[in-house]
């Protein structure tokens, strides 16, 4: 099994810390390991791995470089992409870099944290042996909220050993769908986590969006060997249609299997689920670097220069950076996106 790590997001909702240039998973958000070098680690003991594939945007190659130097793994390939082309031509490139069409690919988002390891590696196990079958095998948490930035899927009465044929997936359904599929608890959250074998995916992609499958193997065909690298070819890859693998191919194909996965896994969107996963003192506050605090609870305060003093104050994030302070209330922390919109204006 090859793990393809998908690097190139721009991980926005956790400004001012996650930048265009040094987005979240390249930071040390909840251990002394970047989320990057987590999600490789994480897969210590699964049986049978091959050297990863690591796609990222070309401006952070020499990061992602290091921070795999740095635990010890050599890729098979770093693809570097000239511009963001969303999940779906990534997880294509990885395909289409593969050895042989058999191999299987397990995709795996660069910023995600899993609590529960054993757990998280039964599942990679049982997924490797339905993608083996030519099935599209995804990893579903139970839904325990109607959240509105996951893809929701419904599990079909067909089982597959623990898991289920997919009924239906729905990419980002609006909140009174997602409140619906909550309450019918026929519903998973996907993950965002895949398993499949190269050439399973490519004849599906093949099928729902044959031009995107073109321009990737044209801009594939076309890059440029640089050290380690795997440079796609700027001229052809801009021009390849932009969607995610949740849209392209997981919402269309009758091949798509999930796996329930009970592994304490959270996809760390916002301050708040970055304050849920990380160790607290007794008065439940998450803290990072030089602060002190009074009468302060269950807050989430990162300090990167200065001494942080926080006074009487409770649910509120505060994070200061070299060139910015950000205070928000934790349950407003999905307005991050706002500020950030208001400062691309501003460029
Ligand atoms: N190489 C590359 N290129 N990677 C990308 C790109 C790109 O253009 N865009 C995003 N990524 C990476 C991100 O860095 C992240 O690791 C992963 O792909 C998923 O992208 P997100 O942008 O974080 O997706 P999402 O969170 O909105 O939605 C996905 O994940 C949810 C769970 O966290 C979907 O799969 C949802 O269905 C799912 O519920
Ligand atoms: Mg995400």
């Amino acid at each position: 099994m090859i793990p393809v790590v998908l690097s190139g997001g721009s991980g926005t909702r956790l400004w001012p810390l996650s930048r265009g240039q040094y987005p979240k998973q390249f930071l040390p958000l909840v251990s002394g390991n970047t989320m990057l070098q987590e999600t490789i680690l994480r897969l210590d003991g699964v049986a049978g791995l091959q050297a990863p594939i690591a796609v990222c945007n070309e401006d952070h190659r020499f990061m992602l470089a290091e921070q795999m130097r740095e635990i010890g793994i050599k890729p098979a390939a770093i693809i570097l992409e000239p511009v963001g082309k969303n999940t779906a031509p990534a997880v294509a490139m990885a395909a289409l870099s593969a050895r042989s069409e058999d191999d299987v690919l397990l995709i795996l988002p660069a910023d995600h944290v899993v609590g529960n390891r054993s757990a998280f590696h039964r599942a990679v196990a049982q997924a490797e042996l339905l993608a083996k079958q030519d099935l599209l095998v995804t990893f579903g948490i139970v839904a325990t909220e109607p959240e509105t930035g996951y893809g929701y899927i419904k599990r079909g009465e067909t089982r597959y050993g623990e898991a289920y044929k997919v009924a239906a997936f729905v990419e980002k359904p609006d909140l009174q769908t997602a409140q619906r599929y909550l309450e019918s608890g026929e519903y998973f959250w996907n993950s965002g986590m895949f398993a499949f074998k190269a050439g399973c995916f490519l004849r599906e992609l093949e099928k729902f969006n044959p031009e995107m499958l073109e321009v990737c193997r044209e801009a594939l065909r076309a890059a440029k060997p640089d050290l380690d690298f795997v440079r796609l070819d700027k001229q052809i890859f801009s021009t390849c249609p932009s969607d995610s693998i949740d849209y392209a191919v997981m919402e269309k194909t009758d091949k798509a299997v999930v796996i329930p996965l009970d592994a304490e896994w959270n996809d760390v969107g916002s301050w708040s689920a970055l304050w849920d996963v990380t160790e607290k003192d007794a008065a439940g506050n998450a803290i990072k670097g030089d602060v002190l605090t009074v009468d302060t609870r269950n807050s989430y305060i990162h300090s990167a220069n200065k001494l942080v003093a926080v006074i009487g104050v409770e649910n509120l994030v505060v994070v200061e950076t070299d060139d910015a302070v950000m205070i928000a209330a934790k349950d407003r922390v999905q307005d991050v996106k706002e500020v950030v919109d208001q400062l691309k204006k501003l460029k």
